[in-house]
C-alpha cells in the first residue's frame, strides 16, 4: 500500500460549511444510511428491526445508479460452476489488485443473498424448469448472470424499496443532501444535512452511519451515471478522516449508445453475452485481434480495443451487431434496449447499433475492510461508494449489485452483534461547532462542473499519459484555488467543491501509478509493473 501524504492533496477544512450543534434542528436515530441504491436499501433491510433507521437520499428514492443496472447479478448456480471459479474470474479481471478476503466473502455469500432477493419477490427470469436463467458477460468463464430482461437493477430496487417502505423502524427522507459526517475523536456521531427544499442545515445524530452514496461517475461528461453520482460520499468521508483507495481506477463501459440525441444509454454487456459482435465502421470484426476471449474479454480490454479502432478508422464509434437474432427474441430478452434503440430509428434485429465507451463505474472509494468498516468508529461504507478491494483494477461485470447485497448484509450482521452498545450510544447530542472561515461569494457551479467534466474526459479517460495528467492537475489546482475559500451557498456549489477536490485526488493517483493495469492505461508506461502491485491510499485526516 502506498499512502499519499495529506500535504500532497489540496487543503480542505474539516467540514464544508460552518455550523454549531447548539443551534441545529436535529433528530436521533440508531443508524443513518446515506443513499437509496441497492446497497443502502438492502443494508436497511438487514438491520435488526428494533433499530431506528433513517435512509436519506439526495433526490427521490428511485434516482440512483443501481436502478439503471441492466445486465444482472453474478452468482455461481450452474452445476458446472462454483464460487471458486467466480473467485478466479474476479481476480483475473481485477488485474492483480483484488483483496482476496473480500472476494471470497463476495463469491461465497452470493447464493444466500440471491435466495433472500427471491424471498422478497424479485422476479428474475427463469427457464422452463423454473430455474434462474443464466447468461454470460465479459471475463466470466461460465454462464452465471441472473437477470430480469435488461432491467435487473430496476426490478431489484423496486422490490427492495417496497419491502423497506413497509418497515416501521425505517424512515426515508428524500431530497436530503448529506454535507458531512459528524465525528468526535474519530467516533461517528451522525450526519450534517441540508434539506433541498427548506435550505437549512440539520443534524441526524446516530452512532452508526453507513455511506452508500454511490460513485463519482459525474466527474466525467461522458458517463452512464445519473446526475447524483458526484462522489460526495468519498469527499465527506475523507474530510472526516477515512481513507480513500484505488481512485485512479475508473471503469469505462465498452458499449454505450452513440447517437446525437443520446450518448449515455447503456447497451448491456449481456447483448454480447448473447452473441453480439463488435465491428468497426468498415464492418470488420476486430476483438479476436485484441484478446482470446473476443467480445467477452474483460471490460477494460474491450474499451481500449474499441478506442483503438475508433482512432484507426477516424470515427467516433464502432458497431454492435446482433442482427443474427430475430426481432421477437430481442424484444423479449432486451425490451428496454430494443425500445430505446427503436426510438432513435435503430432496429437492432436489422441494424448495427452505433456504440462507444463511456465512464460507467468507480472502482475506487472509501477504504473498508471485508465488513464495510472504515477507520472511523461507527462509520461504514458499502456499494460503489466503498472500496473493499473486490474489484481491484477492473470490476468483473455484474459484481456490483452483488457487492451491495453481500456487504450490506455483512454490515447488518455487525450492527446486530453490537446492537446493545449502539443503543447505549444513541440519543446523545454531541457538542460540535465549526467555522469554515470562507467568504460568502457566488461561483458558477454549473459552468465549473462542465469544464471539469470535459477535462476529466479528455485528460483522465481511457488513455492517459504524464502529459495529459499534469495538464489536468494544473487546471484542477486553479479551479480549487478559485473555489476553496468560498462558502458554498447551495447544493450545486457544495457538490462542485467536492467534485473538484475529488478530481484532484483521482489525477494525483493516476500520476503516481506509473504503469498500466486494469482500467488505468498510460501511454508512457504501457505495461504492468510488479512494483505497482499495491493500492494507492489517501490517508485521511490523522
Ligand atoms: C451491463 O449490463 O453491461 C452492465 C453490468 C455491469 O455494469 O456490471
Amino acid at each position: 500500500m502506498v499512502e499519499v501524504d495529506d500535504r500532497d492533496v489540496f487543503c480542505s477544512g474539516r467540514y464544508l460549511v460552518s455550523f454549531d450543534t447548539k443551534n441545529l434542528p436535529c433528530e436521533f436515530y440508531d443508524v443513518v444510511i446515506i443513499g437509496s441504491g441497492i446497497a443502502g436499501v438492502y443494508t436497511a433491510l438487514s438491520i435488526p428491526r428494533q433499530a431506528k433507521v433513517l435512509i436519506i437520499t439526495k433526490e427521490t428514492i428511485e434516482i440512483n445508479n443501481s436502478v439503471l443496472a441492466q445486465g444482472g447479478i453474478a452468482v455461481s448456480l450452474d452445476q458446472h460452476d462454483s464460487p471458486a471459479l467466480h473467485f478466479k474470474d474476479t481476480i483475473y479481471a481485477g488485474a492483480g489488485l483484488c483483496n482476496e478476503t473480500s472476494v471470497k466473502a463476495l463469491v461465497n455469500e452470493a447464493a444466500e443473498n440471491i435466495a433472500t432477493l427471491c424471498l422478497y419477490g424479485v422476479n428474475f427470469d427463469r427457464d422452463e424448469d423454473r430455474r434462474l436463467s443464466l447468461t454470460r458477460e465479459g471475463a466470466h468463464s461460465r454462464n452465471r448472470i441472473i437477470h430480469t430482461g435488461d432491467a435487473t437493477g430496476k426490478e431489484v430496487c423496486d422490490t427492495l424499496v417496497r419491502a423497506v417502505s413497509d418497515l416501521e423502524n425505517v424512515t426515508i427522507k428524500e431530497c436530503t443532501y448529506a454535507i458531512d459526517i459528524l465525528t468526535e475523536d474519530n467516533v461517528c456521531k451522525g450526519v450534517l444535512v441540508t434539506d433541498t427544499e427548506a435550505g437549512e442545515f440539520k443534524a441526524y445524530y446516530a452512532p452508526v452511519v453507513v455511506c452508500a452514496s454511490g460513485g463519482y461517475g459525474r466527474l466525467y461528461s461522458n458517463t452512464t451515471n445519473p446526475e447524483v453520482a458526484t462522489g460526495d460520499g468519498a469527499v465527506m468521508a475523507y474530510r472526516a478522516g477515512a481513507e480513500l483507495m484505488d481512485l485512479e481506477f475508473v471503469q469505462f463501459h465498452p458499449t454505450v449508445l452513440f447517437h446525437p440525441e443520446n450518448n449515455n444509454f447503456l447497451i448491456s454487456e449481456a447483448v454480447r453475452g448473447e452473441g453480439a459482435l463488435l465491428k468497426n465502421i468498415n464492418g470488420e470484426r476486430f476483438m479476436p485481434k485484441y484478446h482470446h476471449m473476443g467480445e467477452l474479454a474483460p471490460r477494460d480490454v474491450v474499451s481500449r480495443a474499441i478506442f483503438s479502432e475508433m482512432q484507426k478508422t477516424g470515427c467516433k464509434h464502432v458497431y454492435l451487431d446482433i442482427t443474427h437474432k430475430d426481432r421477437e427474441y430481442l424484444e423479449n430478452r432486451f425490451p428496454t434496449i430494443f425500445k430505446t434503440c427503436l426510438s432513435y430509428g435503430i432496429d437492432m434485429s436489422k441494424d448495427y447499433i452505433p456504440v462507444a465507451p463511456s465512464q460507467h463505474y468507480s472502482m475506487g472509494g472509501i477504504m473498508t475492510d471485508e465488513w464495510g468498516r472504515t477507520r472511523i468508529k461507527g462509520f461504514y461504507a458499502v456499494g460503489e461508494a466503498a472500496c473493499n478491494g473486490i474489484h481491484g483494477a477492473n470490476r468483473l461485470a455484474s459484481n456490483s449489485l452483488l457487492e451491495g447485497l453481500v456487504f450490506g448484509r455483512r454490515i447488518g450482521n455487525l450492527i446486530k452483534e453490537n446492537f446493545e452498545e449502539i443503543k447505549n450510544q444513541s440519543g446523545i447530542k454531541p457538542e460540535l461547532s465549526y467555522n469554515n472561515n470562507c467568504k460568502d461569494k457566488e461561483f458558477d457551479a454549473v459552468e465549473l462542473r462542465q469544464e471539469l467534466q470535459k477535462l476529466m474526459n479528455h485528460n483522465v479517460g481511457i488513455i492517459r499519459s504524464r502529459e495529459s495528467l499534469v495538464m489536468a492537475m494544473e487546471t484542477i489546482k486553479k479551479m480549487w484555488d478559485d473555489v476553496c475559500g468560498i462558502n458554498p451557498a447551495n447544493i450545486a456549489m457544495m457538490e462542485t467543491k467536492n467534485m473538484i477536490f475529488l478530481a484532484g485526488m483521482v489525477i494525483k493517483a493516476a500520476l503516481m501509478r506509473e504503469e498500466s493495469r486494469g482500467a488505468h492505461y498510460r501511454t508512457d508506461f504501457p505495461e504492468p509493473d510488479e512494483k505497482w502491485l499495491q493500492n494507492i491510499v489517501f490517508g485521511g485526516r490523522r
